[in-house]
């Protein structure tokens, strides 16, 4: 045994005042034995306490926050998650994202993937309609090209698609809609190229049955998230691209709950009066079009758990 082993480890200071909290919290956590989760507790733990320094709660305040954590889990089950929920609203999603994915290489911008992406969408063939029910609404004809950060197309891409219908609600939240009805897979073909039909999305509320539509009544916030089509984007040698395109009037892309519209990703919707069916087959008047091209970074592939079945 080694003359080190023997030596007693030293006390720390007992607590005196609140400024003594703080290092004796740190000193505790000192021996964490994973350098990376010792950076972040530590860092957690600093701006913690110094944000309960500069709030000062009451006893009452500090246990209402605590209880409106709680509410976070008890509202989460397998089709609602509202830890995450209360992440995306208070923007924590949004930063991450935007942290690890910032188009800085020419990539395209990445969005939230949200909690109504579903695995195993069916295979479409290009310009297929992944509108599988009747689903009232004004049509969609979306194109465009999967590209590399210098332009090059990317052939056999593929494109996991889905959307909330015109009234603003995913297939698993409308027992009018057919299962996976508005969303498909599509590839691209040799010169990048991809197409689908599919009708106009709306905005839509997140859910705010729980603690974070409290939260949200109570700072007088609109619940609602601009319409949207969700892309995840992925090739082989490429990283995965989670994103969204919009199509919203700029006061709806401007309050997004969730700060997930981003200039970039803000797709030209056109209105067409006309039809065109050579160009756009089996669309009625008035239809959109939108055409966008995404550009993916080297990279591995990557793809994401689905967070509801
Ligand atoms: C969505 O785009 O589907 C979404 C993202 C974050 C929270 C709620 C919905
Ligand atoms: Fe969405």
């Amino acid at each position: 045994m080694s003359a080190n082993a023997l030596a007693p480890t030293p006390l720390p200071p007992l607590i005196e005042d609140e400024r003594s909290v703080t290092p004796a919290v740190l000193a505790a956590m000192a021996n964490t034995d994973n350098a990376r989760l010792q950076e972040i507790t530590t860092a957690l733990v600093r701006h913690l306490h110094a944000f309960i320094l500069e709030v000062r709660p009451t006893e009452d305040e500090y246990e209402f926050g605590l209880r409106w954590i709680a509410a976070l889990g008890h509202h989460t089950n397998e089709t609602n998650n509202e830890v995450v929920l209360a992440a995306d609203v208070l923007g924590l999603s949004t930063l991450v994202d935007l942290l690890n994915n910032d188009g800085g290489r020419g990539e395209t911008m990445s969005a939230l993937l949200g909690p109504f992406y579903r695995g195993n969408a069916p295979d479409c063939a290009h310009g297929e309609s992944i509108a599988r029910s009747t689903t009232p609404g004004p049509g969609l004809w979306f194109e465009g090209r999967v590209l590399d950060v210098d332009g090059a197309p990317i052939e056999g891409a593929t494109l996991d698609v889905w959307q909330a219908s015109p009234v603003g609600l995913y297939d698993n939240q409308d027992a009018a809609q057919d299962d996976y009805n508005l969303r498909g897979k599509f590839a691209t073909d040799a010169a990048g190229r991809f197409a689908f039909r599919s009708v106009k999305p709306a905005g839509y509320p997140v859910p705010t049955g729980g603690p974070v539509g409290k939260l949200l009544h109570a700072q007088m916030r609109r619940p609602y998230r601009p319409a949207h089509v969700h892309f995840i984007v992925s090739a082989p040698g490429h990283k995965t691209l989670i994103t969204q395109i919009f199509s919203d009037t700029d006061a709806a892309l401007a309050t997004d709950v969730v700060f997930g519209a981003k200039k970039a990703i803000v797709g030209d919707f056109r209105e067409h009066q006309e039809a065109d069916p050579d160009r756009y087959p089996d669309l009625e008047p008035p239809f959109f079009t939108c055409s966008y091209d995404f550009r993916l970074v080297k990279g591995a592939p990557t793809f994401p758990v689905p967070p509801i079945a």
